[in-house]
């Protein structure tokens, strides 16, 4: 042992690594148990294609494609790589039961249910051809979900991007994941490095699922000027939507600030003082106030306007500092993880 190389060791820390991951990466088919999270706009066939085929495990965000345009999709993911990836459907989806059949129709293997506690119909439905992977935001609704079917559970802290719960990633894994062990537990919110990795799967996580980290990914068919926003954007600008009165609910979501944002504001106020006038009914005024990000996030991702679209960015995004390959960052984060492996082994010696 203790004449060991450094390459002998290195393999050491990788086994030790893969050991950890098992029970994921069986799970979803892949090297690595680490999935690419599904982000609109974002996650369609070249980011997909690119994470599956550098061993990770790539979904596409469905969000509000329609069932013609889903299976297109992911024909076309298909025709990019031979390796598994998976389908994200956002359970409030109008179409979702035939979105569900566009997947198994396509041999899709894992559909990812988001944005809500899924039908039971559609978990039914789902797993009659794929393994159903679903979030849960607390331990009540992840024991739920395993009672319902769900084959795994991804838990996401709040301080990921995109729409968010209130906890944070540090406790949620405390609370969950010594209590679901029925089913492969994956978590996101937060991871940047491979010592998060190495210390959620020490924690008895199956796996990580991460966005921000893979927006820059140069196979990211984002917008230059959405990669160079998350380039320069440090952890304290990625902050959740603020809402300025509890009678007019507002969706939290992490994005970075801009201007937008501060519209968003004065938005709110403005809607609710015509409310306040009499000039709008209550449903009315709500309306107004949800519908200030219709097709913003698509405004920053495709378009290119960091100014007034939504930058959906998590708090990892200040360890993103450059554009490279999807493949690149995988060896990157799975490289941190065994020198953390191999520091913790010389600490002990
Ligand atoms: C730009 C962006 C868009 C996202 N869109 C979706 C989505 O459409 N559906 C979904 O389930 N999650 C969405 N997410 C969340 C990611 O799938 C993933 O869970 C999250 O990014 C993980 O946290 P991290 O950003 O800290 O890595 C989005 C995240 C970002 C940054």
């Amino acid at each position: 042992m203790d004449n060991m190389t450094p390459t002998d060791a290195s393999a050491e820390a990788q086994a030790k690594l893969d050991r950890l991951m098992a029970r994921g990466a069986a799970f979803l088919g892949t090297r690595y148990a680490v999935l690419g999270g599904a982000m609109s706009w974002v996650s369609e066939r070249n980011l997909v294609a690119a994470l599956s085929n550098a061993g990770a495990f790539g979904v596409i965000a469905c969000g509000a494609m329609m069932p013609d345009r889903l299976a297109e999709e992911i024909k076309a993911t298909q025709a990019l790589t031979d390796k598994p990836f998976g389908v994200n459907l956002i359970t409030m989806h109008p179409n979702l039961m035939e979105l569900v059949e566009v997947c198994l129709a396509a041999k899709v293997g894992h559909i990812v249910f988001a944005g809500g506690i899924p039908p039971g119909p559609a978990i039914k439905r789902a797993k009659e051809g794929a393994k159903v992977i679903c979030f849960a935001p607390a331990l009540a609704l992840a024991k739920k979900l395993v009672r319902s079917g769900a084959d795994a559970i991804v838990i996401e802290g709040s301080e990921a991007g995109g729409h968010i719960g209130p906890v944070s990633l540090t406790v949620l894994a405390q609370e969950i994941l010594p209590h679901i062990t029925d089913v492969p537990v994956f978590v996101a919110g937060g991871i940047g490095r491979g010592e998060a990795i190495l210390s959620y799967l020490e924690m008895g996580a199956a796996g990580v699922q991460l966005g921000t980290r893979f927006v820059c990914a140069t196979e990211c068919v984002a917008h230059p000027n959405f990669k160079q926003a998350f380039i320069r954007g440090a952890a304290r600008d990625a902050l959740p939507t603020v809402q300025i009165d509890p009678s007019f609910p507002v969706i939290p979501v992490r994005a970075l600030q801009n201007e937008g944002t501060k519209r968003f504001m004065t938005h709110q106020a403005e809607v609710i003082r015509r409310f306040k006038a009499g000039e709008l009914d209550k449903d009315a005024a709500q309306l107004d106030i949800e519908h200030f990000w219709a097709g913003a996030l698509r405004r920053a991702v495709i378009e290119g306007d960091v100014e007034n679209g939504s930058v959906m960015a998590g708090q990892s995004v200040g360890m993103v500092s450059k554009e490279q390959p999807a493949a690149e960052i995988l060896a990157e984060l799975m490289g941190q993880a065994q020198a953390a492996i191999l520091a913790r082994k010389a600490q002990v010696a």
